[in-house]
């Protein structure tokens, strides 16, 4: 656990607070993206890190800065502390139009719904400070409304869910061939759609990626490892192909 800077100059910073969570639950990566006096909190984590989480990202950044926040998907781990950080901030959160009205039932106060801000199908554009950042379609990646963060300064993609790895002793990926063994499992299991991951492989090629951070486990630290990653997605089986035999009703 901790914050590392994995980039900083002219006043822009991408900071990983990397391995929050302990036990039973999967540990959790949170991002911060820091532009002159504004910051997005992406995928902040729930209840059981959120203390942590707080502690940390207030000692980043004023927390008047927290203008935003971004939920990838729907899933616990990202948004169960929702009510917390609209509460404690006044940042505008943003996630996929489909969970809108589904991230009530995490408990968000009435007076706080309407700070939740839908992302469309299509993605979008988010100013940050002086910048801009892009809210990319990753949808069945592995939810059915998702999204990505690329930051073009940076030139680091926030990827989610996708990329995740379970156990690796190490936080930067070297050797690619070596850390697959981390992913494999959850990426057969969790991610639907040879062709999904195919389409995502084609976008993301058009970026210019100096680094690939998922929600889970290590990152690929250098162009090399992420192009190694992307060629990897690019031919990653669905799980609904590799799944088609327990389509039978149970004995
Ligand atoms: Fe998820
Ligand atoms: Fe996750």
């Amino acid at each position: 656990m901790g914050a590392t800077k994995l980039y900083e100059a002219d006043g822009h910073s991408f900071i990983l607070l990397e391995g929050y969570g302990h036990g039973e639950m999967v540990p959790t990566n949170q991002v911060v993206i820091h532009d002159h006096n504004e910051a997005i909190l992406l995928d902040p984590g729930g209840h059981k890190v959120h203390y942590e989480v707080l502690n940390e990202v207030s000692a980043l950044v004023p927390v008047n800065d927290l203008k935003y926040l971004f939920f990838s998907h729907q899933d616990p781990d990202i948004v169960a502390a929702a009510n917390a950080w609209l509460m404690l901030t006044e940042a505008e959160a943003y996630i996929s139009e489909l969970w809108i009205r589904f991230i009530p039932h995490f408990g968000v106060d009435e007076l706080l719904i309407p700070r939740l801000n839908p992302i469309p199908d299509k993605g979008m554009r988010l100013p940050l400070g002086n910048t801009e950042l892009l809210f990319l379609p990753a949808h069945f990646l592995h939810s059915a409304g998702n999204f990505q963060v690329y930051d073009p300064l940076s030139r680091t993609l926030f990827s989610g869910d996708l990329g995740a790895s379970i156990g690796p002793p190490y936080v930067e990926v070297t050797d690619f061939d070596q850390h697959v063994q981390y992913m494999e499992g959850f990426h057969h299991r969790y991610m639907p759609s040879a062709k999904a991951n195919r389409l995502w492989a084609d976008m993301v090629r058009g970026l210019d990626i100096e680094r690939i951070v998922p929600q889970h486990g290590a990152y690929f630290p250098d162009a090399e490892t992420s192009r190694q990653f992307i060629d990897w997605v690019a031919a990653l089986p669905g799980a609904v192909e590799l799944m088609e035999s327990v389509y039978r009703v149970p004995e």
